[in-house]
């Protein structure tokens, strides 16, 4: 995680179980200098992690690490591949860049508290509710999300859905982590409908401790955010390729 530079908590060696069928390790001889965690959904590969060991890099085990993903996701049928990562961090850009991904939308992993959403102008009335699974298709749809993805988010320990309706229409839509907490994804039609978004997380989480919110192309919603107080802990990028034989 450090090696990530993100703020998750360290997965225990249950959380590790669970990834192992989906991480492929680089070797250099017997010694392990790198790993790779990656996710299907549907057609779409989702490369979470990838970290090469700092004494080994430059050597091409990123490279080769992300070869031997794309030829398992290809066996398995998958046509696309993504994953996120922070503008700043020019390897992984380069080697991205190098293996045919490209910038498909901007992100911001952003904190903030509730007295700072106590700030927050809202508008509308909006009416917050928990979505039938059979719903999902359809938030996926609005909400330009893969549908296989919410699946998976539903199918996690502690995971809590909320929706927003307007008249008889979707408004906004939030899945959160409430052990981090995270809001990911975190979506709604217009920004003063964010107010109404987090107090329907509210009842879910510690009010003592910040929210952790992934904001997908909506830089309204995040100026909105900062404006009220909310710190940005990472810029990120979305790439994306179609997956093909290298
Ligand atoms: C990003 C990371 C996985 C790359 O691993 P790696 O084993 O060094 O990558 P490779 O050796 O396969 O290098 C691939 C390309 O990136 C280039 N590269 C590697 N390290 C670089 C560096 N420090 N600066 C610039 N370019 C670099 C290589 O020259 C190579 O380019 P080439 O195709 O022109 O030869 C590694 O830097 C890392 O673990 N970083 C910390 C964790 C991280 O940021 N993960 C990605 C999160 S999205």
């Amino acid at each position: 995680m450090p090696e990530l530079r993100v703020d998750d908590p360290v997965p225990g060696a249950d959380v590790f179980a669970r990834m192992a069928p989906y991480v492929v390790i680089a070797c250099d001889g017997e010694r392990a200098i790198g790993y790779a965690f990656w996710q299907r959904y549907g057609a779409n590969v989702h490369v979470v992690q990838l970290v090469v060991d700092p004494a080994a890099r430059g050597c091409g085990a990123g490279r080769a690490l992300l070869e031997e993903i794309r030829a398992r996701a290809l066996a398995a049928g998958c046509t696309r591949w993504f994953l996120y990562v922070m503008r700043d961090n020019l390897p992984a850009l380069r080697l991205y860049g190098r293996t045919g991904f490209e910038r498909a939308l901007e992100a911001w992993a952003l904190r903030i508290g509730w007295p700072q959403i106590d700030g927050l102008a809202g508008d509308g009335d909006a009416v917050a509710y928990t979505p039938d699974p059979s719903e999902e298709i359809a938030i996926a749809k609005r909400f330009s999300l893969v549908p296989e993805l919410l699946a998976a988010i539903r199918a996690r320990p502690h995971i809590t859905f909320v929706a927003l309706r307007e008249a008889a229409a979707l408004a906004g839509f939030a899945a959160l982590d409430p052990t981090f907490p995270r809001v990911r994804p975190f979506r709604v039609i217009r920004t003063g409908l964010a107010r109404a978004l987090f107090e329907a997380l509210r009842p879910h989480v510690d009010l003592a401790r910040p929210l952790h919110v992934i904001v997908e192309e909506d830089r309204p919603l995040v100026d909105a955010l900062l404006a009220a107080g909310a710190a940005v802990s990472h810029e990120l990028y979305q790439l994306a390729a179609p997956l093909t034989v290298s």
